[in-house]
């Protein structure tokens, strides 16, 4: 069932705080639809405890996180992309002050200033943040802005199936985006969105796997779009895990901060050892790929199921006070960090390779541009630094709108066509989608997770590749539906993911593979690209 066309000047799909930024900025020059799958503040963003990492402070320097950026991304990041970033962050923070955002503070010496925190990698007290829950105040702030703006229409549960290009459509003229299916998720109908210009927001891919800190939204809906629609993908094999997600049978993807290990937490075994010593100099502050691989290290030494965070040294008042909401959830569960120690998991959490773009957020598929997770921008390299994600979503949505509104075009002279799915229902998909995402996300936990092998890999693609038949299958036949659509992009993502990595012929970063255990000179600076013929 398909509705009639809609035009605006620009499209944004996903309302994280890439998305967001880059409507306001946008919206003076012409329409803008954002089109989001749940509800608007609904986003990896909303979730983002940490905070934002700039140099805002005289004890810290552009060229201290510049350094430690690249340390992090091992020999992978683009150094001019990591330097343009970091030394453009103190604006574009001061900018989301000025819209409303209100990061924590402390008083020095009678004076109010921002509280910084520390996290794993950072030589410096450079997090921005709001207590534990940056993120949920930056939506607020952002959408309340989105909200006085007349010009930006944010649609609700309405995910995006595909992009149209002109080639697609047989047209003579150069290849270019030219809009997006997009189902409504209230109405089961397709509508048909045409715009000059597309930016994709759509966070990342967590839930690929079977633990994940990532909402249920982040399906990897961008990137799987962007190939099918032939756009250049870069450096998937990267998935970083953070080392301490909850671990409770009925808390589901609960993030504990870095930041509690920024503020003295202590990672042990069960026994009580601090295993992080003999590790690295950082202890449990190491890089996320160190921590990470320790923990999983130490899991299977012992065969215990988790390992254990402590801060209960540190005075209960101030545990109460900088992490509100990881306190409150966690005496949810019944545990009381201020008295006992955390069970922790490590768990996929962001995604560091994505579509490639230029500069200004432009991919290689005119007309359709990336930014925040989605995007391969070089800034990560192999291992992202810890909160170094919003600083880049807030710059690259900064960019690609200025780029944007300096280089106008004129909407594509092609009439899209409207939607053509199969119509058939089957009473037993959902039974079949439910058991085909299932088994991809423990297909990917198992084989393709924090250590891998070549010959778990090749497993995993010939899995991958069965469970992408049976619902392509569904695909073309049968009416759509969300569950059908994210899983088909989930598939596609994890092929991506075992594709790279397998490419991938050394250790790098968040890429750790037994058979060939060390980094490769010769490898450094190389990118993992993937172009759908
Ligand atoms: C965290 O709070 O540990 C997450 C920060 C990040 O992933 O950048």
């Amino acid at each position: 069932m398909a509705d009639s066309p809609r035009q605006f000047d620009f499209l944004v799909l996903g309302s994280g705080i890439a998305g967001l930024t880059f409507a306001l900025k946008v919206a003076h020059a012409g329409t803008v639809a954002i089109i989001t799958k749940k509800s608007r503040a609904e986003s990896n963003t909303n979730y983002a405890q940490g905070g934002i990492a700039a140099v805002t402070s005289e004890e810290d320097s552009f060229e201290s996180h510049v350094h430690d950026t690249l340390t992090a991304g091992g020999g992978l990041c683009n150094e001019a992309i990591v330097r343009g970033i970091v030394e453009e962050g103190p604006a574009r923070i001061e900018e989301l002050i000025q819209l409303g955002m209100k990061f924590s503070e402390r008083e020095i010496h009678g004076q109010r200033e921002l509280d910084l925190g520390r996290e794993g990698g950072h030589s410096k007290r450079r997090i921005l943040h709001a207590k534990d829950v940056t993120g949920r105040e930056i939506e607020r702030a952002l959408l309340a802005a989105i909200a006085a703006h007349e010009n930006i229409t944010v649609l609700e549960n309405h995910l995006a199936i595909d992009l149209i290009t002109t080639a697609k459509l047989g047209q003579a003229q150069a290849n270019r985006c030219a809009g997006v299916y997009v189902l409504n998720n209230e109405t089961g109908r397709v509508s048909t969105f045409s715009a000059p210009r597309v930016a994709l927001a759509t966070g990342g891919c967590g839930k690929v796997y079977l633990y994940t800190s990532n909402p249920d939204i982040a399906t990897g809906d961008g990137v799987a779009m962007a190939y099918r629609a032939g756009a250049t993908v870069a450096n998937m094999e990267f998935i970083q895990f953070h080392p301490t997600c909850l671990y409770h049978p009925e808390a589901k993807s609960f993030l504990i901060s870095e930041a509690v290990r920024g503020e003295g937490g202590d990672l042990l075994n069960l026994n009580g050892e601090r295993f992080m010593e003999e590790v690295h100099p950082l202890k449990s502050l190491a890089p996320r790929d160190v921590v990470a691989r320790a923990i999983d290290r130490e899991m299977k030494r012992s065969g215990d199921d988790h390992a254990l965070l402590d801060i209960t040294h540190k005075p209960a008042r101030f545990v109460m006070d900088r992490f509100p909401n990881i306190y409150r959830t966690c005496l949810g569960y019944g545990i009381d960090i201020t008295k006992e120690p955390i069970p922790v998991v490590p768990a996929a959490h962001y995604q560091c390779g994505g579509v490639r773009v230029g500069e200004y957020g432009e991919t290689d598929l005119p007309g359709l541009y990336a930014i925040g997770e989605v995007a391969c921008t070089g800034l990560h390299g192999a291992n992202r630094l810890a909160s170094n994600s919003l600083l880049e979503a807030l710059v690259y949505a900064h960019r690609t709108a200025k780029h944007m509104l300096a280089h106008p075009v004129e909407p594509p002279v092609v009439e899209l066509p409207k939607w053509q799915s199969g119509s058939a229902t089957d009473p037993d998909e959902m039974v079949v989608v439910a058991h085909n995402w299932d088994e991809l996300r423990r297909l990917m936990w198992d084989y393709v997770g924090v250590v891998r092998t070549d010959k778990r890999l090749k497993r995993a693609l010939a899995r991958v590749q069965n469970l992408q038949e049976e619902i392509q299958a569904y695909y073309w036949d049968f009416t759509v539906t969300s569950d059908l659509l994210e899983l088909r992009n989930l598939a596609t993502v994890a092929k991506l993911i075992v594709r790279s990595a397998l490419d991938r012929r050394e250790s790098r970063g968040l890429h750790y593979t037994l058979d060939h255990p060390k980094p490769v000179e010769s490898l450094a600076q190389r990118d993992t690209l993937i172009r759908r013929e």
